[in-house]
């Protein structure tokens, strides 16, 4: 980081004095901001391209701007460019690189654009890149969470409701709920990087400008849709950034439900996943422990992601049109939001493809807690005529009687089941076993493998 203590070589025509350090201080950005140097040289390019194409500024001033902006990119990528905190931000440090570089033509860059437009126009053209890099995150994970349910499809489990045991699913339509969920979230990436794909370049200050600009061109070079079509919009609102963070925070939190539920499964007490050694740690004193690290944080990684979220709103709330400086503030939360969902999501995404589910252990829990009771009501109704009503409170009688005998619903004999209602039959039996009652749920949405599996195709489908 180099200083320069006069003031500032950009904007300092009107001022005797350079500032104070703690202003410098709490005014640059740099530090943070030049995360967006790709696209603030990307922006710049195609800003000049379409000063030439326009006869604002020459083709060969043009040809030095692109050239010179290729170098600075390489400069940065290399970690050779020369960062300044006098210089504020990304902007005016590549803009004064780019003039030590090639001089003179350096100075025409900025004819009929603003730190103002440019900043929301580079600020943009990253949101979308991570809107990108989470539809393709939450691709992979979909993937993972498919092959599990395919390999596990009739795989019977306990399905919980107030985490008490409630009805037998299978592990494939578990998984499957998942795969819903982040295709939700994946969507909502989608909508949002479409919502956003309009340029705010060429709206300048606030106002426009008064140089015959082609807006449409600069658009199109960026690969946007079209240009914002009001200027004080373009350059004062940070929706898309909200949006992304939106988007962000609710596949934060379904990672984060899936997370705990791993945490859970993975104790000795469910013992219901074994979570590959890649994706555990050890513990420094009891040699026994494998720890659900990865699982943890990525429970965790939403605590910040959210935060990010009410941190930019409150940001925002309340600001004047146009640009406000406050808006700089728009960053360095959005980044650590972004980088905390990428890296959670690659290491749900591990964890998934690499666990293995415990058969034996899933299966003696999805037949305990009397989690057939259910099945056993409606066989009563169904075969003796009940109303549901009466059935739910001859189902509670025989639970209550094999609680007292501490045995499971199967375990207790016909003419115990006749001393509760003397109608019952043998072939009660029949729907008192884990594998019928998951195969019984057959309607659209439910746990019986045909349905599961009709779900594993629609989406194998889609996800071609
Ligand atoms: N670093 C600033 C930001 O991130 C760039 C825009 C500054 N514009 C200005 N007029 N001071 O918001």
């Amino acid at each position: 980081m180099t200083d320069t203590k006069t003031s500032n070589a950009m904007w300092g025509g009107r001022f005797a004095a350079g500032p104070d350090a703690i202003m410098e201080a709490i005014n640059a950005s740099i530090d943070f901001d030049k995360r967006l140097a790709a696209q603030d040289i990307e922006a710049s390019r195609a800003h000049a391209a379409m000063l030439a194409a326009q006869g604002i500024i020459t083709d060969s001033d043009a040809a030095a701007i692109r050239e010179g902006l290729l170098t600075v990119l390489s400069e940065i990528e290399s970690g050779t460019f020369p960062f300044s905190r006098a210089l504020e931000d990304i902007h005016m440090n590549v803009e004064a690189r780019l003039k030590q570089l090639i001089g003179e033509p350096a100075g025409r860059l900025h004819t009929a654009r603003s730190r103002n437009d440019q900043v929301a126009t580079d600020f943009r053209l990253w949101v979308r890149g991570q809107c990108d890099a989470a539809i393709v995150g939450l691709g992979a994970l979909m993937q993972a969470l498919l092959g599990q349910a395919e390999a596990g499809k009739d795989l019977v489990m306990p399905g919980f409701t107030h985490l008490q045991t409630a009805q037998p699913v299978t592990w494939g339509h578990h998984m499957m709920a998942y795969v819903e969920m982040f295709a939700r979230d994946r969507a909502r990436f989608t909508d949002a990087r479409a919502r956003m794909n309009e340029c705010p370049l060429g709206a300048a200050a606030l106002a426009g400008t008064s140089f015959p600009i082609d807006r449409a061109a600069t658009a199109e070079a960026l690969g946007f849709d079209r240009p914002m079509a009001n200027s004080l919009d373009a350059v004062s609102d940070r929706d898309f950034a909200l949006e992304f963070l939106s988007s962000a925070s609710l596949c934060a939190t379904h990672l984060s439900r899936f997370a705990e539920e791993l945490v859970i499964w993975s104790s000795a007490q469910f013992r219901f996943v074994i979570l590959s050694d890649r994706f555990s740690t050890g513990s420094s004193i009891m040699p026994q422990k494998k720890n659900p690290d990865a699982a943890e944080l990525i429970r965790a990684k939403v605590g910040r992601i959210n935060g990010a979220l009410v941190g930019l709103l409150t940001v925002m709330k309340g600001l004047p049109l146009a640009y406000s400086k406050d808006m700089q503030e728009d960053k360095e939360q959005v980044f650590d939001a972004a980088d905390s969902l990428m890296l959670a999501l690659a290491a749900m995404s591990g964890m998934v493809g690499d666990m293995k589910p415990n058969t034996p252990a899933l299966r003696a829990a999805a037949g305990s807690g009397f989690s057939t009771a259910t099945d056993l009501a409606d066989w009563l109704v169904r075969a003796l005529g009940l109303p549901f009503r009466e059935a739910h409170h001859v189902t509670g009688a025989l639970v209550k009687m094999a609680e007292d005998k501490g045995v499971d619903l199967p375990d207790l004999s016909l003419e115990e089941m006749r001393s509760v209602h003397p109608d019952i039959v043998a072939e009660v039996f029949d729907v008192l076993g884990v594998d019928n009652s998951v195969s019984s749920r057959a309607s659209y949405g439910g746990t019986a493998p045909v349905q599961v599996e009709a779900q594993i195709l629609r989406w194998k489908d889609m996800l071609k």
